[in-house]
């Protein structure tokens, strides 16, 4: 599959609605604003990366990176999601091909970490850990993860935008 990664543009805005929005429609845990959750952050100048993956000219994934406020103050956290690939071409690579390469924008920018919630089995392939012990009030505990990017053992909690918890700034 030929797939052409690159940043979004204005003219993505509402296909990255689109794909988000059937995306995670059929999933049991979607809060039903993942969607808006991206457009609140873009608003907001809180879209800190915004990936959108092409094939043949469509956009068929997408992965979004914000800021991440860890609790002692230390710059450079970010978070993951939401991520989204084609419905009809799941489980083809579009998913984890969005995910590395801002994964490696995050490591270009000398980021400190990145923080998620979502599937164990999932994100341990790029190297995401559980930190149920570090999981931010309001956040499901058993599906927190994070990605150490500098220090070998996060030790502090690392909050999400406001914007997850459906709170302005
Ligand atoms: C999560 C999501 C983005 C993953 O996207 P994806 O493109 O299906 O993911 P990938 O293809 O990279 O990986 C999924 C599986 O396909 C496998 N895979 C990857 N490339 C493959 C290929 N070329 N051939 C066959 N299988 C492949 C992976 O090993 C993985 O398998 P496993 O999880 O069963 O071990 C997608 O399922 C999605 O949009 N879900 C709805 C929204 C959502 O839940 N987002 C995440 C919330 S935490």
């Amino acid at each position: 599959m030929e797939l052409h990664i690159r940043p979004e543009t204005p003219d993505d805005h509402a296909a990255i609605y689109d794909l988000t929005k059937r995306a995670f429609a059929p999933m049991p845990y979607a809060g039903g604003d993942e969607q808006d959750l991206i457009n609140q952050l873009r608003d907001a100048g809180a879209l800190t990366i915004s990936l959108v993956a092409e094939l043949d000219g469509r956009i068929v994934g997408h992965v979004a990176f914000s800021p991440a406020f860890a609790e002692d103050g230390a710059e450079g956290w970010y978070a993951l999601g939401p991520v989204s690939a084609e419905p009809e071409l799941k489980h083809q690579g579009i998913g984890s091909t969005v995910i590395k390469a801002g994964l490696a924008m995050l490591r270009e920018r000398d980021a400190a970490g990145c923080v998620l919630v979502g599937n164990l089995a999932y994100y341990s392939r790029f190297g995401f850990q559980p930190f149920p012990e570090l999981c931010p009030k309001g956040e499901p505990a058993e599906y927190f993860q994070i990605l150490p990017l500098r220090s070998a053992e996060p030790n502090m909690v690392v909050a999400f935008h406001p914007l997850f918890h459906g709170e302005t700034e």
